[in-house]
């Protein structure tokens, strides 16, 4: 059976915590279904749902993960670089987090297919999972196409708010990077104004650091349908001192 979801956590002791993406989308398969019922539970990093740890106990990470350093990948969508970087990194431990359950459900199929053994999955919001992080204990952090919302109204649900920041600051090693891919111009101008407030530092100095990809990047879902739309990627590094 497939842990709780946390956007729709009914626990006592859980903090109201809007969200305000999808959780479901088009009906699964029976692959599909058969993954999450099967495979989700071993691939779960620790207790963050709130009926099992309502205390918010952080993770023993070094007993979960053996000591490896621990990557985090926030909305990984069908899961293509989370999955990636598992592969291109064997040395390494990377948790994704995500709540909408079809992406959750591709990203297992990739990972059955691929035997992958360095990923873990958070089926949920990432705010339930940095409840539970220990303070220092992520060493690199992917926000990949953070959801747009475009109206101004609804800037302050996006990622790159203090809600969110704050948070993935402190679980960040010191030295820690954190990569930001966007192809909304008005995204990168508050993530230039809300990650730096909230102490990261900004990597770039020259057009380059930004408009170039990094060199182990995978292009995601997300990335080739704003290509072909004609918009423009943006990779901003940031640095967690
Ligand atoms: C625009 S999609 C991009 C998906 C993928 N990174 C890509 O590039 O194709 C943004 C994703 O972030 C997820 N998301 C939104 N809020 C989140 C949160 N609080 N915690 C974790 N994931 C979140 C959404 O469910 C969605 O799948």
């Amino acid at each position: 059976m497939a842990p709780p979801m946390t956007a729709s956590n009914k626990h006592p002791e859980a903090p109201w915590r809007n969200f305000y993406g999808r959780i479901h989308g088009k009906t699964l398969n029976q692959a599909q279904k058969d993954y999450l019922d099967e495979d989700l539970e071993a691939l779960s990093p620790g207790a963050v749902s709130w009926d099992i740890n309502p205390n918010r106990d952080p993770i023993d990470m070094d007993a979960r993960f053996k000591g490896k350093p621990v990557w985090l990948e926030i909305g990984f969508g069908g899961g293509e670089h989370l999955v990636h970087m598992g592969e291109t990194y064997p040395e390494i431990e990377i948790i994704g987090c995500e709540p909408f359950m079809n992406g959750v459900a591709m990203l297992l199929g990739k990972i059955r297919k691929l035997q992958t053994q360095n990923v873990a999955v958070h089926p949920g919001d990432a705010r339930d999972l940095f409840d539970v992080l220990p303070d220092h204990s992520i060493s690199k952090a992917f926000l990949n196409y953070p959801d747009p919302w475009p109206k101004k109204r609804h800037h302050r649900r996006r990622f790159v708010t203090a809600e969110h920041l704050e948070p993935l600051f402190r679980v960040l090693k010191p030295g820690a990077e954190f990569r930001v891919a966007t192809d909304i111009p008005d995204y990168v101008r508050q993530t230039l104004i809300e990650v730096p407030k909230a102490g990261f530092v900004w990597q770039a100095e020259g057009p380059k650091d930004w408009s170039q990809p990094w060199s182990d990047w995978y292009s995601t879902r997300y990335e080739q349908k704003a290509l072909r739309e004609g918009r423009t990627p943006h990779y901003l590094t940031f640095l967690r001192p």
